[in-house]
């Protein structure tokens, strides 16, 4: 079970991890009194192989956060939960080096690695230890990330509840099947990069009719912020809002038909299928022990 106030090594500390360690702070900071504190770590460890990526958590974080260089095992040795944020690629040298079996034994593995599954963790790691398996995103970055989570039916729910705790620090999480981790990944981790095309290319639109180009970012990432938050909080469907902004023979049906005509739609969709496809290949370079 996931102990209180417990202590976090991020084994493999780069952009996410440092999103998350980033996030996890900053609730700190801004948590009110007589909040729970159950799940709000004593400590941090971030772990990395190279002295450049240690100067970079040291900027980030100063004396908030314990760096260890080249010290994996000692990292997960002192640590009571230890989320993997490493490249798939490199989790199973990481996971397999001398003296990391004994040092996960009983512990909690959170791995945020796109398409390694729970099944080729569990190869890699003693059975003591209990794997969750999460899919964060960018926007973690800012507190406005999306977290998938999904473990086995046999993870105790402390358990549970301490990844759920962690990632809504970070913004909204939601618990599914492993079996759609790959088209999460799909959506929601590639998704802030699919919509900076669609913010990029409505702002060129701006800037084609006359727009300031810092102007046109802003109305555009405006425009989708309110749209996907009126969609969050009203739980209406998004054509339900198409709707109500399209009047006939207006400007924005106009423009809708444009877009249909461009088969935006189908692009969209696809592209999402062929990242989780891609999604799904990533853990699979990696050898059995
Ligand atoms: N980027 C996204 O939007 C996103 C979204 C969801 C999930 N993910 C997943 O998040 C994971 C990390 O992605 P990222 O973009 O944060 O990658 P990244 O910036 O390259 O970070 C990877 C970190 O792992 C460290 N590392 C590499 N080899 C190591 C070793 N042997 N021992 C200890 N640390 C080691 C690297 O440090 P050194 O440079 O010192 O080696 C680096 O700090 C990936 O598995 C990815 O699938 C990413």
């Amino acid at each position: 079970m996931a102990p209180k106030s417990p202590i976090l090594c991020v084994l493999g500390c780069g952009t996410m991890g440092r999103a998350i360690l980033s996030g996890i702070l900053a609730s700190m900071t801004t948590s009110g009194q007589g909040e729970d504190q159950t799940y709000t770590p004593k400590k941090f460890i971030a772990c990395v192989s190279r002295e450049e990526s240690g100067a970079r958590i040291k900027k980030s974080f100063n004396d908030s956060v314990t760096l260890l260089v080249g010290e994996n095992v000692k990292g997960v040795n002192d640590a009571d939960i230890v989320l993997l944020c490493s490249k798939p690629q490199v989790a199973q040298s990481i996971l397999i080096e001398d003296g990391m079996a004994q040092a996960l034994e009983n512990k909690l593995l959170i791995s945020i690695l796109a398409g390694v599954t729970i099944n080729q963790l569990e190869q890699w790691v003693p059975s003591t230890t209990k794997i969750i398996r999460a899919m964060p995103n960018t926007p973690c970055m800012i507190r406005e990330g999306m977290t998938v989570i999904g473990c086995r039916n046999d993870i105790k729910t402390e358990d549970r509840d301490f990844a759920s705790w962690a990632f809504s620090t970070l913004g909204r999480v939601r618990f599914l099947d492993e079996k759609h981790f790959d088209a999460a990944t799909g959506l929601s981790g590639s998704g802030p990069a699919f919509a900076c095309v669609i913010l990029e290319s409505m702002a060129d639109g701006g800037v084609m009719m006359g727009l300031p180009r810092d102007v046109a970012f802003e109305l555009s990432a405006q425009a989708l912020q309110g749209a996907a938050r009126m969609v969050l909080q009203t739980g209406k469907h998004p054509s339900e809002i198409k709707d109500t902004v399209t009047t006939p023979a207006g400007c924005t049906i106009a423009g809708l038909l444009t877009m249909e005509d461009g088969k935006i739609r189908s692009t969209i969709a696809r592209s999402i299928q062929e990242a989780a496809n891609v999604a799904s290949t990533l853990g699979k370079i990696q050898s059995k022990k």
